[in-house]
């Protein structure tokens, strides 16, 4: 088994985020065509496609919350490329709400967060699944978080969408299987901008809480979708830590 995806096209919705443009870059390194979504980074993904390595490469708008959009793009990809072997889910969404402000949770933000995160990556799952049990080896990534386990996060509904995220995983590995195999990649704390926006004594807690002494990388996230493709054969309905071990701090 060699770590190379040659010949394989690969799906990412959320793709010219911070770790979307790193997961796209190490799919597009180990050989595979990359078919990448965003929603309002257009100038971000039109730049990322340019830089990628290899030939076929395409960026679409697409909102996850839009179930029609992405099953225009499974469409396309089929007509353009004839296949798609890798769907990574890494659009997401939240925003800080203190887990003791429960009326800061709204409604909206609630149903925001689960429409996207949740129903987002469910229903790239559905538009996807022909083109990825074609030749009887798809692979979904499910791109959760830490926050799913340890129920500390951004809020209460984005911890809650991501341990109902690794549940789809395992639900769908089920399901889907042989043809297809499901499995989350959840990170820690992983250093975007994002996270570097973030107030300097909140980091530096979070860094305290980090085994390894440092913030994950994008690209290291990157490095476990591919592994999860090429290496990790017999993985599937499992939740794959890239956590730098802050669970057991
Ligand atoms: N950063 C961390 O420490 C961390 C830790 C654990 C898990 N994660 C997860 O990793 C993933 C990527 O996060 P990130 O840190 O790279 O954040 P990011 O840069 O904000 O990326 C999020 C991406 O999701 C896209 N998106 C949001 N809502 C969307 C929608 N309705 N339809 C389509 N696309 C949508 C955004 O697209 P546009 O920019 O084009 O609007 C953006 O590219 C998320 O699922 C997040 O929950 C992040």
């Amino acid at each position: 088994m060699t770590a190379t995806l040659r010949g394989k096209v690969a799906a990412v919705t959320g793709g010219a985020g911070g770790i979307g443009a790193a997961i796209c870059a190490r799919l597009a390194h180990a050989g595979a065509t990359v078919v990448l979504t965003y929603r309002s980074s257009s100038a971000a993904a039109a730049a990322l496609v340019d830089s990628l390595p290899g030939a076929g490469h395409f960026a679409r708008r697409v909102d996850v919350t839009d179930s029609a959009s992405l099953g225009a793009l499974a469409a396309e990809t089929g007509e353009r490329l004839s296949r798609c072997d890798v769907l990574v889910n890494c659009a997401g969404t939240t925003r800080f709400v203190a887990h003791s402000d429960l009326e800061g949770l709204d409604d909206g933000l609630i149903d925001e967060i689960f429409r996207t995160n949740w129903r987002g990556a469910f229903a790239a799952i559905r538009a996807f699944q022909p083109l990825l049990a074609q030749h009887a080896d798809g692979l979904v990534v499910n791109i959760s978080s830490v926050a799913a386990s340890l129920g500390t996060g951004s809020n209460v509904a984005y911890c809650a969408s991501k341990a109902a995220m690794d549940c789809m995983t395992k639900s769908l590995a089920r399901a889907l299987a042989p043809r297809i195999r499901v499995v989350s990649v959840s990170p820690g704390l992983v250093d975007t901008e994002f996270v570097r926006g973030m107030d300097l004594a909140w980091r530096k807690d979070q860094l305290a809480r980090t085994p390894i002494g440092r913030l994950v990388t994008p690209e290291e996230i990157g490095d476990a979708v591919v592994a999860a493709a090429t290496l990790l054969q017999p993985l599937t309905g499992c939740v794959i830590p890239v956590d730098g071990g802050r669970p057991l701090a």
